[in-house]
Protein backbone atom coordinates (compact mmCIF):
# COMPACT_ATOMS: atom_id res chain seq x y z
CA UNK A 1 0.00 0.00 0.00
CA UNK A 2 1.37 3.48 -0.82
CA UNK A 3 0.05 7.19 -1.03
CA UNK A 4 1.52 7.43 -4.64
CA UNK A 5 -1.94 7.05 -6.87
CA UNK A 6 -3.88 7.97 -10.15
CA UNK A 7 -6.35 10.27 -10.36
CA UNK A 8 -7.86 12.07 -12.94
CA UNK A 9 -4.88 10.76 -14.92
CA UNK A 10 -2.21 12.37 -12.69
CA UNK A 11 0.06 10.77 -10.43
CA UNK A 12 -0.57 12.28 -7.35
CA UNK A 13 1.66 12.16 -4.18
CA UNK A 14 -1.23 11.90 -1.10
CA UNK A 15 -3.13 14.86 -2.12
CA UNK A 16 -0.94 17.13 -4.00
CA UNK A 17 -0.08 16.77 -8.24
CA UNK A 18 3.49 15.27 -8.81
CA UNK A 19 3.30 17.48 -11.74
CA UNK A 20 3.05 20.89 -9.06
CA UNK A 21 5.77 19.47 -7.01
CA UNK A 22 8.28 18.67 -10.38
CA UNK A 23 7.56 22.58 -11.56
CA UNK A 24 8.35 23.87 -7.94
CA UNK A 25 11.00 22.22 -7.07
CA UNK A 26 12.63 20.88 -10.38
CA UNK A 27 13.43 17.58 -11.13
CA UNK A 28 15.31 15.28 -10.70
CA UNK A 29 13.71 14.85 -7.42
CA UNK A 30 12.97 12.54 -4.25
CA UNK A 31 9.22 12.59 -3.43
CA UNK A 32 8.36 10.99 -0.28
CA UNK A 33 4.86 10.20 1.43
CA UNK A 34 4.78 10.78 5.29
CA UNK A 35 1.74 8.68 5.08
CA UNK A 36 2.91 5.65 3.10
CA UNK A 37 6.05 5.87 5.69
CA UNK A 38 3.76 5.79 8.66
CA UNK A 39 1.73 2.64 7.69
CA UNK A 40 4.88 0.88 6.70
CA UNK A 41 6.13 1.40 10.49
CA UNK A 42 2.63 1.10 11.78
CA UNK A 43 2.73 -2.60 10.20
CA UNK A 44 5.75 -3.29 11.88
CA UNK A 45 5.00 -2.11 15.06
CA UNK A 46 1.66 -3.82 14.86
CA UNK A 47 2.48 -7.38 13.77
CA UNK A 48 5.38 -7.51 16.06
CA UNK A 49 3.75 -5.97 18.67
CA UNK A 50 3.86 -9.16 21.08
CA UNK A 51 7.03 -9.59 21.26
CA UNK A 52 7.67 -5.76 22.13
CA UNK A 53 10.17 -5.37 20.08
CA UNK A 54 12.73 -2.01 19.71
CA UNK A 55 12.81 -1.22 16.03
CA UNK A 56 15.85 0.33 14.77
CA UNK A 57 15.13 2.24 11.53
CA UNK A 58 18.25 1.17 9.50
CA UNK A 59 19.62 4.90 8.94
CA UNK A 60 21.55 3.80 6.05
CA UNK A 61 18.43 3.33 3.89
CA UNK A 62 17.68 6.62 3.78
CA UNK A 63 19.46 8.87 6.14
CA UNK A 64 17.75 12.24 5.64
CA UNK A 65 17.23 14.09 8.87
CA UNK A 66 13.84 14.75 8.46
CA UNK A 67 13.12 10.99 7.82
CA UNK A 68 15.47 10.01 10.61
CA UNK A 69 13.53 12.22 12.90
CA UNK A 70 10.18 11.28 12.10
CA UNK A 71 11.35 7.55 12.71
CA UNK A 72 12.91 8.44 16.30
CA UNK A 73 9.37 10.39 17.31
CA UNK A 74 7.19 7.43 16.02
CA UNK A 75 9.29 5.04 18.80
CA UNK A 76 12.07 3.82 16.66
CA UNK A 77 15.78 3.53 18.11
CA UNK A 78 18.82 3.25 14.97
CA UNK A 79 20.81 0.91 13.29
CA UNK A 80 23.87 2.65 12.32
CA UNK A 81 27.07 1.29 10.57
CA UNK A 82 30.02 4.28 10.62
CA UNK A 83 30.48 7.21 13.39
CA UNK A 84 29.12 9.31 10.22
CA UNK A 85 25.38 7.64 10.92
CA UNK A 86 26.03 7.79 14.82
CA UNK A 87 26.62 11.48 14.10
CA UNK A 88 22.96 11.56 12.08
CA UNK A 89 20.99 9.25 14.39
CA UNK A 90 22.07 11.37 17.35
CA UNK A 91 21.22 15.34 14.86
CA UNK A 92 17.80 12.91 14.34
CA UNK A 93 17.19 13.32 18.39
CA UNK A 94 17.80 9.17 18.72
CA UNK A 95 18.57 8.00 22.53
CA UNK A 96 22.28 6.17 21.89
CA UNK A 97 20.00 3.84 24.59
CA UNK A 98 18.14 2.78 20.95
CA UNK A 99 21.18 2.26 19.16
CA UNK A 100 22.73 -0.42 17.33
CA UNK A 101 25.89 0.09 16.07
CA UNK A 102 26.92 -3.18 12.98
CA UNK A 103 29.41 -2.91 10.36
CA UNK A 104 32.93 -5.60 10.05
CA UNK A 105 35.29 -2.25 10.03
CA UNK A 106 34.83 -0.16 12.77
CA UNK A 107 37.92 2.36 13.49
CA UNK A 108 39.16 3.04 17.33
CA UNK A 109 37.86 6.45 16.83
CA UNK A 110 34.05 5.06 15.68
CA UNK A 111 34.23 2.84 18.70
CA UNK A 112 35.30 5.49 20.99
CA UNK A 113 32.57 7.60 19.65
CA UNK A 114 29.88 4.80 19.90
CA UNK A 115 31.06 4.00 23.77
CA UNK A 116 31.79 7.55 24.70
CA UNK A 117 28.04 7.75 23.40
CA UNK A 118 27.08 4.52 25.70
CA UNK A 119 25.14 2.95 22.47
CA UNK A 120 23.20 -0.25 23.39
CA UNK A 121 24.68 -2.83 21.59
CA UNK A 122 27.77 -3.26 18.94
CA UNK A 123 27.34 -6.35 16.43
CA UNK A 124 30.50 -7.68 16.61
CA UNK A 125 31.39 -9.39 13.17
CA UNK A 126 34.87 -10.56 13.68
CA UNK A 127 37.59 -11.42 16.96
CA UNK A 128 39.98 -8.59 16.11
CA UNK A 129 36.60 -6.74 16.32
CA UNK A 130 36.13 -7.79 19.53
CA UNK A 131 39.81 -7.15 21.02
CA UNK A 132 39.44 -3.41 19.89
CA UNK A 133 36.28 -3.39 21.61
CA UNK A 134 37.81 -4.68 24.69
CA UNK A 135 40.59 -1.88 24.60
CA UNK A 136 38.78 1.24 23.76
CA UNK A 137 36.11 0.01 26.64
CA UNK A 138 39.22 -0.68 28.69
CA UNK A 139 40.93 2.65 28.23
CA UNK A 140 37.46 4.58 28.65
CA UNK A 141 37.16 2.30 32.11
CA UNK A 142 33.90 1.17 30.83
CA UNK A 143 32.41 -2.53 29.94
CA UNK A 144 31.15 -2.78 26.04
CA UNK A 145 27.64 -4.75 25.69
CA UNK A 146 27.94 -6.64 22.55
CA UNK A 147 25.50 -8.97 20.18
CA UNK A 148 27.67 -12.03 18.55
CA UNK A 149 26.77 -11.04 14.68
CA UNK A 150 26.60 -14.75 13.17
CA UNK A 151 26.65 -15.59 9.69
CA UNK A 152 24.16 -18.68 9.60
CA UNK A 153 25.22 -20.31 6.39
CA UNK A 154 22.06 -20.26 4.43
CA UNK A 155 21.21 -21.07 0.87
CA UNK A 156 21.19 -18.08 -1.37
CA UNK A 157 18.20 -16.07 -1.04
CA UNK A 158 19.04 -12.42 -2.70
CA UNK A 159 21.29 -10.83 -5.07
CA UNK A 160 24.37 -12.04 -4.41
CA UNK A 161 25.88 -8.53 -4.16
CA UNK A 162 23.33 -8.02 -0.71
CA UNK A 163 23.12 -11.93 0.42
CA UNK A 164 24.67 -11.11 4.06
CA UNK A 165 24.17 -15.05 4.89
CA UNK A 166 25.69 -17.42 2.84
CA UNK A 167 29.10 -19.10 3.47
CA UNK A 168 32.07 -16.92 1.82
CA UNK A 169 30.63 -13.58 2.43
CA UNK A 170 32.53 -10.91 4.92
CA UNK A 171 29.83 -10.77 7.38
CA UNK A 172 29.39 -11.88 10.64
CA UNK A 173 30.97 -14.92 12.96
CA UNK A 174 31.43 -18.17 11.33
CA UNK A 175 28.80 -20.34 12.75
CA UNK A 176 30.96 -23.44 12.01
CA UNK A 177 33.41 -21.43 14.80
CA UNK A 178 31.43 -18.83 16.95
CA UNK A 179 30.75 -20.66 19.80
CA UNK A 180 34.87 -21.40 20.67
CA UNK A 181 34.49 -17.78 20.22
CA UNK A 182 32.32 -16.91 22.06
CA UNK A 183 33.83 -19.36 25.28
CA UNK A 184 37.02 -17.46 25.08
CA UNK A 185 35.09 -13.97 25.49
CA UNK A 186 33.16 -15.66 28.69
CA UNK A 187 34.13 -13.56 31.59
CA UNK A 188 35.84 -10.77 29.84
CA UNK A 189 36.64 -7.74 31.66
CA UNK A 190 35.58 -5.31 29.33
CA UNK A 191 33.25 -7.00 26.94
CA UNK A 192 29.69 -8.33 28.01
CA UNK A 193 27.64 -10.55 25.72
CA UNK A 194 24.41 -9.88 25.86
CA UNK A 195 23.09 -10.97 22.20
CA UNK A 196 23.05 -12.74 19.43
CA UNK A 197 22.76 -11.01 15.73
CA UNK A 198 21.51 -11.89 12.23
CA UNK A 199 20.97 -10.18 9.25
CA UNK A 200 20.47 -12.28 6.43
CA UNK A 201 20.36 -10.15 3.09
CA UNK A 202 18.20 -7.71 1.76
CA UNK A 203 15.52 -7.72 0.45
CA UNK A 204 13.82 -10.82 0.94
CA UNK A 205 10.46 -12.25 -0.27
CA UNK A 206 10.22 -15.15 1.77
CA UNK A 207 9.82 -16.04 5.21
CA UNK A 208 11.53 -19.19 5.13
CA UNK A 209 15.58 -17.77 5.37
CA UNK A 210 14.07 -16.31 9.22
CA UNK A 211 12.65 -19.47 10.23
CA UNK A 212 16.11 -21.27 9.28
CA UNK A 213 18.26 -18.44 10.70
CA UNK A 214 15.60 -18.49 14.28
CA UNK A 215 16.12 -22.15 14.47
CA UNK A 216 20.17 -22.35 14.09
CA UNK A 217 19.84 -18.97 16.18
CA UNK A 218 17.86 -20.83 19.79
CA UNK A 219 20.85 -23.88 19.42
CA UNK A 220 23.61 -21.18 19.66
CA UNK A 221 21.47 -19.11 22.10
CA UNK A 222 20.93 -22.25 24.41
CA UNK A 223 24.71 -23.12 24.22
CA UNK A 224 25.98 -19.29 24.77
CA UNK A 225 24.28 -19.42 27.94
CA UNK A 226 25.47 -22.66 29.18
CA UNK A 227 29.21 -20.88 28.66
CA UNK A 228 27.64 -18.24 31.38
CA UNK A 229 26.79 -15.60 28.80
CA UNK A 230 23.22 -13.85 29.71
CA UNK A 231 21.32 -13.47 26.84
CA UNK A 232 19.17 -10.68 26.74
CA UNK A 233 18.43 -9.88 23.43
CA UNK A 234 17.49 -11.20 19.86
CA UNK A 235 18.59 -9.31 16.73
CA UNK A 236 17.11 -10.31 13.84
CA UNK A 237 18.70 -7.54 11.48
CA UNK A 238 16.42 -6.72 8.56
CA UNK A 239 16.18 -7.53 5.01
CA UNK A 240 11.76 -7.92 4.25
CA UNK A 241 11.25 -7.31 1.09
CA UNK A 242 8.94 -4.34 -0.59
CA UNK A 243 6.98 -4.01 -4.05
CA UNK A 244 9.33 -3.64 -6.94
CA UNK A 245 7.64 -5.29 -10.27
CA UNK A 246 3.99 -5.63 -8.64
CA UNK A 247 2.73 -6.55 -5.33
CA UNK A 248 5.26 -9.07 -4.34
CA UNK A 249 6.13 -8.24 -0.67
CA UNK A 250 4.77 -10.03 1.98
CA UNK A 251 2.89 -8.13 5.22
CA UNK A 252 5.07 -7.15 8.21
CA UNK A 253 2.85 -9.90 9.63
CA UNK A 254 4.12 -13.09 7.74
CA UNK A 255 7.49 -12.55 9.41
CA UNK A 256 5.92 -12.10 12.82
CA UNK A 257 4.19 -14.87 12.63
CA UNK A 258 7.89 -16.90 12.31
CA UNK A 259 10.06 -14.30 14.39
CA UNK A 260 8.00 -13.55 17.52
CA UNK A 261 7.58 -17.32 18.25
CA UNK A 262 11.45 -17.75 18.25
CA UNK A 263 12.26 -14.59 20.19
CA UNK A 264 9.88 -16.36 23.28
CA UNK A 265 11.37 -19.47 23.03
CA UNK A 266 14.43 -18.20 23.53
CA UNK A 267 13.20 -15.84 26.06
CA UNK A 268 15.01 -12.44 24.53
CA UNK A 269 13.91 -9.21 23.92
CA UNK A 270 13.46 -8.66 20.09
CA UNK A 271 15.47 -6.04 18.19
CA UNK A 272 14.63 -5.76 14.21
CA UNK A 273 16.68 -3.42 11.82
CA UNK A 274 14.31 -2.95 8.83
CA UNK A 275 14.85 -0.39 6.23
CA UNK A 276 13.92 -0.81 3.07
CA UNK A 277 10.07 -2.36 4.42
CA UNK A 278 9.44 1.30 6.07
CA UNK A 279 11.20 3.57 3.28
CA UNK A 280 11.46 1.88 -0.18
CA UNK A 281 7.57 2.35 -1.39
CA UNK A 282 7.31 5.69 0.57
CA UNK A 283 9.24 7.55 -1.84
CA UNK A 284 9.68 8.09 -5.93
CA UNK A 285 12.03 9.65 -8.46
CA UNK A 286 10.70 12.26 -10.32
CA UNK A 287 12.34 12.87 -13.70
CA UNK A 288 11.95 15.08 -16.62
CA UNK A 289 12.39 13.64 -20.35
CA UNK A 290 15.03 16.01 -22.16
CA UNK A 291 15.14 13.94 -25.60
CA UNK A 292 13.65 10.28 -27.66
CA UNK A 293 15.92 9.16 -29.41
CA UNK A 294 16.14 6.26 -32.10
CA UNK A 295 19.62 4.01 -32.47
CA UNK A 296 20.52 0.53 -33.20
CA UNK A 297 16.88 -0.66 -33.72
CA UNK A 298 16.11 0.66 -30.13
CA UNK A 299 14.22 3.63 -28.49
CA UNK A 300 15.93 5.57 -25.89
CA UNK A 301 14.24 7.91 -23.45
CA UNK A 302 16.82 9.95 -22.08
CA UNK A 303 15.88 12.05 -18.45
CA UNK A 304 17.08 13.86 -16.19
CA UNK A 305 17.72 11.33 -13.77
CA UNK A 306 21.11 8.85 -13.93
CA UNK A 307 23.21 6.44 -12.10
CA UNK A 308 24.14 9.13 -9.82
CA UNK A 309 20.80 9.33 -8.45
CA UNK A 310 19.44 5.85 -8.26
CA UNK A 311 22.15 3.39 -8.86
CA UNK A 312 20.16 0.40 -8.01
CA UNK A 313 19.36 -0.18 -11.72
CA UNK A 314 22.88 -0.35 -12.50
CA UNK A 315 24.41 -1.87 -9.76
CA UNK A 316 21.97 -5.05 -8.98
CA UNK A 317 20.27 -4.78 -12.36
CA UNK A 318 17.14 -4.09 -9.98
CA UNK A 319 13.38 -3.48 -11.67
CA UNK A 320 11.98 -0.28 -11.01
CA UNK A 321 8.69 0.32 -12.02
CA UNK A 322 9.02 3.88 -14.36
CA UNK A 323 5.40 5.66 -15.57
CA UNK A 324 4.87 8.92 -16.62
CA UNK A 325 3.29 10.86 -14.35
CA UNK A 326 0.40 12.43 -16.36
CA UNK A 327 -0.21 9.31 -19.06
CA UNK A 328 -2.31 9.48 -22.24
CA UNK A 329 -6.12 8.85 -22.18
CA UNK A 330 -5.51 5.35 -23.28
CA UNK A 331 -3.06 4.53 -20.47
CA UNK A 332 -4.09 5.46 -17.20
CA UNK A 333 -2.12 3.92 -14.65
CA UNK A 334 1.27 1.84 -14.71
CA UNK A 335 -0.30 -1.81 -15.25
CA UNK A 336 -0.49 -4.40 -12.77
CA UNK A 337 2.54 -7.03 -14.78
CA UNK A 338 4.93 -5.30 -16.71
CA UNK A 339 5.67 -8.99 -17.88
CA UNK A 340 2.89 -9.15 -20.24
CA UNK A 341 2.12 -7.56 -23.74
CA UNK A 342 0.48 -3.79 -22.93
CA UNK A 343 -1.02 -2.49 -25.73
CA UNK A 344 -0.21 0.91 -26.84
CA UNK A 345 3.07 0.83 -24.90
CA UNK A 346 6.77 0.87 -27.04
CA UNK A 347 9.86 -0.90 -25.53
CA UNK A 348 12.57 1.70 -24.64
CA UNK A 349 15.38 2.02 -22.87
CA UNK A 350 15.29 4.85 -19.80
CA UNK A 351 18.78 6.21 -19.82
CA UNK A 352 20.66 8.82 -17.97
CA UNK A 353 22.73 11.93 -18.87
CA UNK A 354 25.76 10.52 -17.64
CA UNK A 355 28.28 8.80 -19.60
CA UNK A 356 28.43 5.27 -18.94
CA UNK A 357 26.19 2.05 -20.75
CA UNK A 358 25.79 1.35 -17.49
CA UNK A 359 23.57 4.46 -16.72
CA UNK A 360 20.17 3.46 -17.31
CA UNK A 361 17.19 3.50 -14.89
CA UNK A 362 15.10 0.78 -16.89
CA UNK A 363 15.78 -1.51 -19.61
CA UNK A 364 13.82 -2.83 -22.66
CA UNK A 365 11.06 -1.64 -20.52
CA UNK A 366 6.75 -0.79 -22.04
CA UNK A 367 6.42 3.07 -21.69
CA UNK A 368 3.48 4.89 -23.29
CA UNK A 369 5.11 7.31 -25.97
CA UNK A 370 6.86 10.20 -24.43
CA UNK A 371 8.39 13.52 -25.46
CA UNK A 372 10.55 16.29 -24.14
CA UNK A 373 9.14 17.75 -21.35
CA UNK A 374 7.11 15.10 -19.75
CA UNK A 375 7.43 14.01 -16.84
CA UNK A 376 8.67 10.23 -15.30
CA UNK A 377 8.10 8.59 -11.91
CA UNK A 378 10.39 5.86 -11.08
CA UNK A 379 8.63 3.98 -8.10
CA UNK A 380 9.65 2.34 -5.09
CA UNK A 381 12.74 4.21 -4.91
CA UNK A 382 12.77 5.48 -1.44
CA UNK A 383 15.38 3.35 0.02
CA UNK A 384 19.03 2.88 -0.71
CA UNK A 385 18.50 6.03 -3.75
CA UNK A 386 18.98 9.19 -2.39
CA UNK A 387 21.39 7.37 0.38
CA UNK A 388 23.59 5.81 -2.42
CA UNK A 389 23.53 8.96 -4.52
CA UNK A 390 26.88 10.29 -5.70
CA UNK A 391 27.98 13.91 -7.71
CA UNK A 392 29.87 11.73 -10.45
CA UNK A 393 29.47 13.34 -13.93
CA UNK A 394 29.46 16.81 -11.94
CA UNK A 395 25.83 16.45 -11.40
CA UNK A 396 24.38 18.03 -7.67
CA UNK A 397 22.31 16.19 -5.88
CA UNK A 398 18.83 15.96 -6.56
CA UNK A 399 16.31 17.69 -3.91
CA UNK A 400 13.89 15.99 -1.49
CA UNK A 401 10.49 17.04 -0.17
CA UNK A 402 8.19 15.07 2.09
CA UNK A 403 4.56 15.52 1.25
CA UNK A 404 1.96 15.08 4.34
CA UNK A 405 -1.26 15.42 2.82
CA UNK A 406 -1.64 18.82 1.44
CA UNK A 407 1.24 20.05 2.32
CA UNK A 408 4.66 19.61 0.72
CA UNK A 409 7.93 20.29 2.25
CA UNK A 410 11.44 20.66 1.52
CA UNK A 411 13.62 18.32 3.57
CA UNK A 412 16.92 18.74 1.37
CA UNK A 413 17.48 21.51 -1.08
CA UNK A 414 18.67 20.34 -4.29
CA UNK A 415 22.83 20.80 -4.28
CA UNK A 416 24.20 23.41 -6.33
CA UNK A 417 27.45 23.57 -8.43
CA UNK A 418 29.36 25.62 -5.48
CA UNK A 419 28.55 22.26 -3.23
CA UNK A 420 30.41 20.41 -5.98
CA UNK A 421 33.94 22.18 -5.58
CA UNK A 422 33.36 23.61 -1.90
CA UNK A 423 35.43 20.80 0.08
CA UNK A 424 38.65 21.42 -2.54
CA UNK A 425 38.11 25.38 -1.87
CA UNK A 426 38.33 25.22 1.64
CA UNK A 427 42.00 23.40 1.72
N1 LIG B 1 20.88 -4.43 9.29
C1 LIG B 1 22.07 -4.62 8.69
C2 LIG B 1 23.18 -5.13 9.48
C3 LIG B 1 22.21 -4.34 7.33
O1 LIG B 1 23.38 -4.54 6.74
C4 LIG B 1 21.11 -3.83 6.59
C5 LIG B 1 21.24 -3.52 5.18
C6 LIG B 1 19.90 -3.62 7.27
C7 LIG B 1 19.82 -3.94 8.62
C8 LIG B 1 18.68 -3.06 6.60
O2 LIG B 1 18.19 -3.90 5.63
P1 LIG B 1 16.75 -3.59 4.95
O3 LIG B 1 15.68 -3.72 6.00
O4 LIG B 1 16.79 -2.23 4.39
O5 LIG B 1 16.61 -4.62 3.91
N2 LIG B 1 21.91 -1.20 -1.36
C9 LIG B 1 21.18 -2.45 -1.44
C10 LIG B 1 20.80 -2.99 -0.08
C11 LIG B 1 21.97 -3.10 0.87
C12 LIG B 1 21.55 -3.55 2.23
C13 LIG B 1 22.61 -3.24 3.20
N3 LIG B 1 22.33 -3.66 4.53
C14 LIG B 1 19.95 -2.24 -2.32
O6 LIG B 1 19.76 -1.13 -2.83
O7 LIG B 1 19.20 -3.17 -2.56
Amino acid sequence: MDHFIYRNRQLHCEDIPVADLAQKYGTPLYLYSNATLLHHLRQLQTAFAPAAPLICYSIKTNANLHLARLMVENGCGCDVTSGGELYRALKAGCSPSKMVFAGVGKTDVELTQALQNNVLLFNVESEGELSAIGDVAQSLKTVANVALRVNPDLPPKTHHKTDTSVKGVKFGLDIDTVLEFAQKVAGHPHVRVVGLHMHLGSPILSVEPYRLGIEKGLVLIDKMRSQGHRIEYLNMGGGFGIHYRKQEALPASAFAEIIVPGVKRAGCKLILEPGRFIVGNAGILVTRVIYTKESGGKHFVIQDGAMNDLIRPTLYDSFHRVWPVAPAANMPAPPEDFEAEIPGTQKVDVVGPVCESGDFLAKNRALPLVQRGDLLATFSAGAYGMSMSSNYNGRPRAAEVLVDGGKDRLIRRRETYEDLVRPELEV
